[in-house]
């Protein structure tokens, strides 16, 4: 299938591209290089063989998404671009909104005039809210969330969701990510945020490639097993399997269809300070600090309805995990 892939030279987004080639398809990336850089379109080049064609575009643009649909008979889209950063989002709330929703409306209307309807959408654990008991089921309600970022996944699955309402022969499938780290076994794609990293596992990174002076453990006395947050951290390339499979299950199926990816675990941000240490052999400097506002003390997913629809399971584990990010993050020290 001709895959078109929006922010496909993202962290996550370039990991799918690699699945997707290996199984065969055609991958055609959008990207507006706005957070990412084209060398990974090149490393995905060195670790398939072949170089995915690439666009740079903007997807709230609509007459460059038209001439990427013009070009090529577009099966199916797996929509990740959009901004991410969680703290960022709150100082710059317009932006974000601008941004993330209405690159999924261009998206959306362009899709149908090229008479496109199966869609993959990068949704996020956030809009399970504060307020939900863990394990998250996707039965829970999913409509609230705790940044404008959060917010913008909270709007785009409820856009994704009347949009397949008023149009019965499309399929759009809502996976809604727990917290993915790691890197490509290879070395050559993983998380590299620009400046300070504000997410758990690029900060561990610089500490271990000595760019940063120690890791700061944001609160020490949750009521958790150790005092410190518990995340559901899964694998990179678990999760773009994880793609591959809502791909095949859109191909298949008609309607709306929200799945959460994640391993079902709860891993402290202790128990991962020290597998990273035990694993890759490193004394990772640390000290526990205050807490930081807008953290959840626990959550992770609740898997069974990825492993029954898709057939998907997480297979790596968290020492996986841990050597792989640090055998991306040396390579840039
Ligand atoms: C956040 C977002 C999530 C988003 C994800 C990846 C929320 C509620 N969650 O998840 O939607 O998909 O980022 O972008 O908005 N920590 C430290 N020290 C650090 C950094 C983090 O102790 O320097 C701790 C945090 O307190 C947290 C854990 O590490 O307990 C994970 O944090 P992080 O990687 O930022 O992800 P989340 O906040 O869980």
């Amino acid at each position: 299938m001709n895959i078109l892939v929006t922010g496909g030279a993202g962290y996550i987004g370039s990991h799918t591209v690699v699945e997707l080639m290996n199984a065969g398809h055609n991958p055609i990336i959008a990207d507006d290089l706005s957070n990412a850089h084209y060398s990974a379109v090149d490393r995905i080049g060195k670790i398939t063989g072949k170089v995915p064609t690439f666009y740079k575009v903007n997807c709230a643009c609509k007459a460059q998404l038209r001439h990427v649909f013009s070009q090529h008979k577009i099966d199916a889209v797996i929509h990740f671009a959009a901004f991410k950063a969680v703290g960022e989002s709150v100082k710059k709330p317009l932006e974000y909104y601008r941004n993330n929703l209405d690159s999924t409306m261009t998206l959306l209307e362009v899709m149908e005039e090229f008479g496109c309807k199966k869609l993959v959408f990068s949704s996020s654990a956030t809009v399970y809210g504060p307020n939900n008991p863990h394990p998250y089921k996707e039965e829970m309600p999913a409509i609230q969330s705790s940044s404008p970022y959060g917010w913008t996944k909270v709007m785009n699955e409820r856009i994704l969701t009347d949009y397949c309402t008023a149009h019965p022969d499309f399929s759009a499938v809502l996976l809604r990510y727990f917290n993915p780290i790691g890197a490509h076994e290879s070395g050559l794609l993983g998380d590299d945020p620009n400046g300070i990293p504000n997410n758990l596992m690029p900060y561990i990174g610089r500490v271990a490639a000595g760019q940063l002076e120690k890791l700061t453990i944001f609160g020490g006395d949750y009521e958790t097993p150790d005092g410190t947050c518990q995340r559901d951290y899964l694998h990179v390339v678990d999760l773009a399997v994880g793609h591959l499979k809502a791909l095949e299950y859109a191909a298949e199926h008609n309607g709306v269809e929200a799945i959460n990816l994640g391993t079902g675990n709860g891993i402290s941000v202790l128990e991962l300070v020290n597998a990273f240490q035990k694993v890759n052999g490193i004394k990772l400097p640390y000290v526990v600090g205050p807490r930081r506002d807008g953290d959840l003390p626990a959550f992770w997913a609740d898997a069974t309805k990825a492993k029954q629809l898709l057939g998907w399971e997480a297979t790596h584990t968290v020492e996986d995990m841990c050597r792989s990010s640090w055998n991306f993050a040396k390579k840039g020290v």
